[in-house]
């Protein structure tokens, strides 16, 4: 099908929601006759869209195929910048990796790299993060704040905030953030946050801020050392997500708090990311690269810092794996 074709029906369909749309509307919108159209849903249902046909109503859209691509996102995008312009690819390495190049490229602000499967998903802390196909989301979002160096950790905290209230409207669930930034359901990760920046001196250029959302994997599709540790929204929920919809109400999240983050600074971002995580006020365990500290979780500073009360005094964890005990 004509790419122009399809994406202006996808649109009229997506417009009307649930509705019918008549015959006469989309031949009048598309400038094609009654055979053409019917072949265009004919097309459209080969792709895995469920469209039903009622005589004299016209056709309606029941469901779309579970795959995102740069129409399923930009179709029903609510944002000014962020994700207008994406880049999407069936399979790449990493999204990180392509964000790092189009950031020296110098896209704009706002610019969202989108995968359905990496070959070489990168997590904190050297890890592999695994990214099978056509489950999850996996997306780099360019962002180009002017900020000094040290508040750069405010933008992570500020994407684990957008990403919870994103699932939570989305799905129903009520994830919560588990320092510095998983998003966890049910004690099991379902989400991972990398933040990478390219600054100069004291300056930030553009931070990168890769998440990796597992969405639609059954427990079978996680590799024995993550079935424990790991969770998809499908599995908590039983029912398959939308994931094209997850990612526009994730963009929208991050644009609204983005926005707020400039005009009224950390606090508000600070008091929503206290109200979502689970590590404030529990005993965690701390491994970080200089050794383990056991103690209360008293807070975070501005700065993203973990404040830490041991039994030798405060102390500041800067990056580690939490255990909450
Ligand atoms: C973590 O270790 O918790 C962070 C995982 C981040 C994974 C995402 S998936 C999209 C982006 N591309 C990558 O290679 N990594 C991040």
């Amino acid at each position: 099908m004509r790419s122009a074709i399809r994406k202006r029906l996808i649109e009229l369909f997506t417009t009307a929601q649930q509705d019918f749309v008549s015959s006469q509307q989309i031949c009048n919108e598309l400038g094609c006759s009654r055979t053409a159209v019917w072949k265009h849903i004919e097309d459209l249902r080969k792709e895995g869209y469920g469209v039903e046909a009622v005589r004299r109503k016209g056709y309606r859209l029941l469901h779309k195929p579970d795959k995102i691509s740069e129409d399923e996102i930009l179709f029903g995008l609510s944002t000014e910048v962020f994700g207008r312009r994406i880049y999407f690819q069936e399979e790449v390495t990493s999204t990180q990796l392509i964000a790092h190049d189009l950031v020296n490229e110098g896209v704009p602000h706002g610019t969202l790299v989108v995968s359905d499967h990496q070959t070489k998903g990168r997590g904190r802390l050297q890890r592999v993060w695994h990214s099978p196909n056509g489950t999850g989301i996996w997306m780099s979002l360019i962002v180009r704040p002017e900020i000094p160096l040290y508040q750069a950790p405010q933008m992570t905290l500020l994407a684990s905030v957008a990403i919870t209230e994103a699932i939570k409207q989305q799905t129903g669930l009520s994830p919560s953030i588990k320092w510095p930034n998983d998003i966890m359901l049910n004690g099991k990760k379902v989400v991972g946050i990398l933040t990478e920046l390219k600054a100069e001196s004291d300056q930030v250029h553009a931070v990168i801020i890769g998440s990796g959302i597992n969405v639609n994997q059954t427990a079978d599709d996680f590799p024995d050392e993550l079935k424990d540790v790991a969770t998809s929204m499908r599995i908590e929920l039983g029912e398959k997500v939308d994931r094209a919809a997850l990612i526009q109400s994730i963009m929208y999240h991050f644009e609204t708090r983005y926005d707020e983050y400039l005009k009224h600074g950390f606090q508000p971002i600070k008091q929503l990311w206290e109200t979502y995580t689970m590590t404030i006020g529990k005993r965690i365990i701390a491994r970080t690269v200089n050794g383990q500290y056991t103690g209360k979780a008293l807070g975070m500073n501005d700065e993203g810092v973990l404040l830490l009360e041991t039994s030798d005094g405060i102390q500041k964890i800067y990056s580690a794996d939490i255990e909450i005990q």
